[in-house]
């Protein structure tokens, strides 16, 4: 039998659209995660609804791979706009994904605040020493960023142009368990991390992704984008998910 693609979605929105385009669906479920297994056009796909957040969303992926060795994983979903150029219904598709919300402080004696600008970037893979004192924590005074699959970013930009809803781009994910309001703090990750959106999940599959060797890509559409007054729109999700299924009927053909 053929190894199945794996299209994740951390919340009902973000999944249920793309499993009720499944035939013959089983629903598995483990922990917080819901496995939606079944075919698209003959081709054995599992949706996997991971719920928010990174640790629901490492848990399912490695879940997942254990389970049903996904051929690829595909993280999709909502997020919010680092970059003014991009607008709400716009997609990103994932060269890189990052965790933003990995830092070592600098040091500050009491009284002295806190300065999120100066927070020094951390890598927690960088080595298996620690990741706050000693050698290996200067080793670790970086970012990691996850690359996209080729292949899987080939097919998303094949059918990109029939998107309707807006323009499709290559850009970094942003993941962390925030939600930033701040224009100051956006402009300051859009800068020095090179963001384009931010949202709750894919850096976190990412690196349980590459961890297995599994090809994997993110694609996030804007629900929101507060550098330019994009205001929060869900229905976002289901054009997000009706595109991943273009993506992925096009992934399989090239198969
Ligand atoms: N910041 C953080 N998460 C966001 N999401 C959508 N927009 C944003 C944003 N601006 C997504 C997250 C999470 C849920 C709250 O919505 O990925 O799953």
């Amino acid at each position: 039998p053929k190894l199945p693609i794996m299209i994740q979605g951390p919340m009902p929105i973000e999944a249920e659209y793309f499993a009720s385009l499944l035939t013959d669906v089983r629903v598995e479920k483990s922990g917080n995660a819901t496995f939606y297994l079944g075919e698209l056009d003959g081709y054995p796909i599992v949706v996997a609804q991971t719920g928010k957040g990174l640790e629901n969303t490492a848990a399912a992926t490695a879940i997942g791979i254990e389970r049903y060795k996904p051929l690829a994983i595909i993280n999709q979903g909502t997020s919010g706009g680092h970059d003014p150029k991009l607008q709400v219904g716009d997609i990103v598709l994932g060269k890189r994904a990052v965790n933003a919300s990995n830092f070592k402080t600098p040091k500050k004696a009491r009284g002295e605040g806190s300065d999120p600008f100066s927070w020094i970037p951390m890598d927690l893979m960088a080595s298996s020493g620690s990741a706050g004192e000693g050698k290996s924590a200067i080793d670790a005074e970086k970012i990691r960023y996850y690359l996209g699959n080729e292949a899987l970013m080939q097919a998303a930009k094949a059918i990109a142009p029939t998107y309707q809803r807006g323009k499709v781009v290559e850009g970094t994910i942003a993941s962390g368990n925030f939600w930033n309001n701040e224009l100051d703090r956006i402009e300051w990750l859009h800068t020095h991390l090179g963001t384009s959106v931010e949202e709750m999940e894919t850096a976190s599959a990412a690196m349980i992704a590459h961890a297995y060797q599994t090809p994997f890509l993110g694609v996030r559409v804007l629900s929101n984008n507060a550098t330019n007054q994009g205001h929060y729109d869900p229905s976002t999700a289901k054009d997000c998910q009706a595109f991943v299924k273009d993506m992925v009927t096009r992934y399989i053909d090239s198969l």
